[in-house]
């Protein structure tokens, strides 16, 4: 991948040192929230609005309890991404709060998705399980935790659109080998197991492929429960 190769590598790093330092003297000259996270933009794009190609992840208009939980995984050891580590390491828990509810706080208009490759057959798949899980398996609808608009719920359970087939892919795959994790009952563990590959690449087909609707914004709680199952998540009680 162009992204891994040692020269794009090194350069991110050194683009992302150097911001660092902005973000530990900020307030040596200007406390200003654009300029704490400019080390930040440097990789999740302007305003946190994702970078060019789905690698690195969208902040803007997520869930502030979603972000910071993010942010403290990272930290703790449960996400993995050692050039972000490094930059987060330093800052105390308040900072990551705020830093949060910056990018929590931020509107910033999401492209429109990029026609999917996948078969209508694996897209209906996809549809599927989003809207309706598979009870007797035991796997609620996705749509039960992440919202009937899959914008999210607050304080911390995040949205389905907007993000790209790859990135949903890598995040599932995560969990299902335990490189991803959060804290215990971590229930997109359990999710993740209970997906085949081909689940998970329909699920991430389908998501990709939905345009976010005009002004979507994480709802303000989980939609009532029509569901047999249920799983409990200790980041979203
Ligand atoms: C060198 C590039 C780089 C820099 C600099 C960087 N990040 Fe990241 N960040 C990433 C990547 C890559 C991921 C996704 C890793 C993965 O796949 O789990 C990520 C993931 C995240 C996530 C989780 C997003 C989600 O939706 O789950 C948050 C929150 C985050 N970064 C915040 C920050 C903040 C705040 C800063 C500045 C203090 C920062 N990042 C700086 C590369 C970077
Ligand atoms: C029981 C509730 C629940 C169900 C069901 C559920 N999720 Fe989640 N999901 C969560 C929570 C809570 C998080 C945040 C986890 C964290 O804090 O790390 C999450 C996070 C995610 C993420 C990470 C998003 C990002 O920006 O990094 C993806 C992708 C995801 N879920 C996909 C799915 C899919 C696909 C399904 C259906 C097959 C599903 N989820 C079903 C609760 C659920």
């Amino acid at each position: 991948m162009l992204l891994m190769t040692p020269w794009y590598r090194t350069l991110l790093f050194l683009m992302a040192f150097c911001a660092q330092g902005l973000v530990s003297h900020a307030q040596a000259f200007e406390d200003s929230m654009a300029q704490r996270t400019m080390a930040c933009t440097v990789c999740h794009g302007a305003q946190g609005r994702a970078g060019p190609d789905g690698y690195y992840p969208r902040l803007a208009g997520k869930p502030a309890g979603y972000l910071y939980n993010q942010l403290n995984n990272f930290r703790v050891g449960w996400r993995h991404y050692p050039l972000m580590q490094g930059l987060i390491d330093p800052l105390d828990d308040r900072y990551l709060r705020e830093i949060a509810t910056h990018f929590a706080s931020l509107s910033v208009p999401y492209p429109p998705p990029r026609p999917s490759t996948a078969s209508a057959a694996e897209l209906e798949r996809g549809r599927k399980l989003v809207k309706e899980g598979r009870e007797d398996a035991g796997l609620p609808a996705c749509m039960q935790c992440h919202g009937l608009e899959m914008m999210g719920v607050n304080p911390s359970t995040p949205g389905l659109l907007g993000l790209p087939a790859d990135y949903i892919n890598a995040q599932l795959g995560g969990w299902q080998t335990g490189q991803r994790r959060t804290a215990s009952p971590d229930c997109m563990a359990q999710v993740a197991r209970k997906l085949s590959a081909a689940d998970i690449s329909a699920v991430s087909h389908w998501l990709a492929s939905q345009p976010v609707p005009p002004n979507a914004h994480p709802a303000d709680k989980k939609p009532d429960s029509r569901s047999k199952v249920e799983l409990n998540c200790a980041s979203a009680p």
